[in-house]
C-alpha cells in the first residue's frame, strides 16, 4: 500500500477565548503527520501569542498581509495554494459573518476568499451569539457554499453560561479533520460489523466472557463511516460509545449476535467479523444463582454457531472478512482459519498485543499472500485495513 503524502493544513485562528485550544489542535494535527501553517487574526494574537504557535508548528505564523516577507508579494493568496484544506478553529461569530459575506479585509479572510481548497470551520461563541438569527443565517449560507462546519458543542461556556456554542474539543476536531480526508471508497455500500466480546450466562449473575474491549471493531466501524459506508455495528458488551452515524445493535450472547447478524446481513455488501465470539455456551444456564457447595461443579458446554462461517457459506454471501487473534503461530493458524471458513480475507493479530490495547499490529492474509500493517493506533490500522478491503472487494466483484 502506498503511503499517502502528508496533508497540508492552513490553520486559521480567530479571536475568541477558545483560541487556547488551537495550540492543542495544532499539536494533534502534526502528530497525525499533517503539515500545518498557522495564520492568526489580530484579535487572535490577543488571546494566544504567535510565538506559541510558531514554536509548535516550527514555522513563522502569518499575521499580516503587509509584512510577510513573501517573495511573490501574494500573501493573501499563496499560502492557500500550498494547502489541502483551510481549517478555522476557533471561528468567531464575526469571522463566520465575514466568510458568509465574502469580506476580505484582513489576511485570513482574504486567504479564505482566494482559496481553491476545502474550508472547514469550528464555530466558538457565546450561546446567544450562536442562536442569533444572524449567525444561523450565516451558517446556513456557509453550508450552502459547501463549507464544512464542525460543531459547535454544547456545555459550559467561558462566560459562565451553558448551552450551544463551545468549540469542539481539540481531539474531536483532529479526528473530524482526519476523517474529512479519508477517500470515500465505500459510498453506497452497506457494511455489517461484529465487535466486542460475547457473554454466555452460567447463572443469574455469572457468565463466561473474554477480555475483548471492542476497540478494534469500533475503530473499523469508524473508518468505514469515514470512507462513506453505511454501517451496522452489532456489538457485545463494551464500555465504548458507538461511532457517530453507525446503526448500533447491542447484544449479549453469541446466540443474540447470530440472530442480529442474520437480521441485517440480507442487503449488506461486506461483512467484517471482528467480535471475539465465545466458542461455547453453557448448555443449561441456571435462572437462579447457583449455590456454593463443597462438591466439584461441572458445567456442560455446547458449541456456539460460527457466525462468520455461516455468513460466508450463504448462497450469495457478502465479501467476508474474518479476524483471528492467536497467541502463537499466527501465520499457520490464520491461514488455516481462512481456508476452513472460506474467506477472501483474514486479519491476524497476536492476542497478547491486541486485547484491550489502543495499539495493534495486523497481518492480512488473502489469496495473494500476507501483508503486514505495522504497529499503530487502532484507528490508523482500521483506515488502512479498509483501504485494503476496498481493493480486494473491487477485485472480487469486477
Ligand atoms: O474464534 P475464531 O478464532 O474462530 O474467530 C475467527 C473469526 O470468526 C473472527 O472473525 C470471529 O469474529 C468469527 N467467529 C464467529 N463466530 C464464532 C466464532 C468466531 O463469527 N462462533
Amino acid at each position: 500500500m502506498e503511503q499517502e503524502p502528508a496533508k497540508r493544513i492552513l490553520l486559521g485562528v480567530t479571536g475568541g477565548i477558545a483560541a487556547y485550544k488551537a495550540a492543542e489542535l495544532l499539536r494533534l494535527l502534526m502528530k497525525q503527520g499533517m503539515e500545518v501553517q498557522v495564520a492568526m487574526t489580530e484579535a487572535a494574537c490577543r488571546f494566544i501569542t504567535p510565538t506559541t504557535m510558531q514554536g509548535l508548528s516550527g514555522k513563522p505564523v502569518l499575521t499580516s498581509q503587509w509584512d510577510t516577507g513573501m517573495a511573490d508579494g501574494m500573501a493573501h493568496i499563496s499560502p492557500s495554494r500550498a494547502a489541502d484544506a483551510i481549517v478555522i478553529a476557533p471561528a468567531t461569530a464575526d469571522f463566520i459573518a465575514k466568510l458568509a459575506h465574502g469580506l476580505a479585509n484582513d489576511l485570513l479572510s482574504s486567504l479564505c476568499l482566494a482559496r481553491n481548497c476545502p474550508l472547514l470551520v469550528a464555530p466558538a461563541m457565546n450561546r446567544e451569539m450562536w442562536q442569533s438569527a444572524a449567525t444561523q443565517r450565516n451558517i446556513a449560507q456557509l453550508l450552502a457554499d459547501g463549507v464544512q462546519v464542525l460543531g459547535p458543542d454544547c456545555g459550559m461556556q467561558a462566560c459562565g453560561e451553558e448551552g450551544m456554542g463551545r468549540m469542539l474539543e481539540a481531539g474531536r476536531l483532529a479526528q473530524d479533520i482526519a476523517a474529512f480526508f479519508q477517500p470515500k471508497l465505500f459510498s453506497g455500500k452497506k457494511i455489517l460489523i461484529t465487535a466486542g466480546p460475547t457473554y454466555e450466562a452460567i447463572d443469574a449473575v455469572r457468565g463466561i466472557t473474554n477480555r475483548s474491549s471492542g476497540k478494534m471493531g469500533y475503530a473499523i466501524a469508524q473508518a468505514a463511516l469515514e470512507q462513506g459506508a453505511e454501517v451496522v455495528l452489532v456489538s457485545g458488551p463494551t464500555a465504548l460509545a458507538k461511532p457517530r452515524g453507525a446503526q448500533g445493535v447491542d447484544v449479549v450472547s453469541a446466540a443474540q449476535m447470530f440472530e442480529a447478524v442474520q437480521q441485517h446481513v440480507g442487503d449488506c455488501d461486506i461483512f467484517i467479523g471482528v467480535a471475539a465470539v465465545a466458542d461455547y455456551r453453557v448448555a443449561q444456564p441456571s435462572e437462579q444463582k447457583i449455590k456454593k457447595s463443597a462438591a466439584a461443579l461441572t458445567l456442560e458446554l455446547v458449541p456456539n454457531p460460527d457466525i462468520l462461517a455461516h455468513v460466508a457459506g450463504l448462497p450469495d454471501p457478502p465479501f467476508c472478512v474474518g479476524f483471528a487473534a492467536e497467541s502463537e503461530d499466527l501465520a499457520k493458524h490464520a491461514e488455516q482459519k481462512r481456508c476452513v471458513k472460506n474467506l477472501p480475507l483474514l486479519v491476524g493479530n497476536l492476542a497478547q498485543q491486541a486485547i484491550g490495547s489502543d495499539e495493534n499490529e495486523l497481518v492480512l492474509f488473502d489469496d495473494s499472500g500476507s501483508h503486514v500493517l505495522p504497529r499503530a493506533d487502532k484507528l490508523t490500522l482500521a483506515r488502512l485495513l479498509m483501504q485494503h478491503i476496498a481493493q480486494r472487494y473491487e477485485g472480487a466483484y469486477k
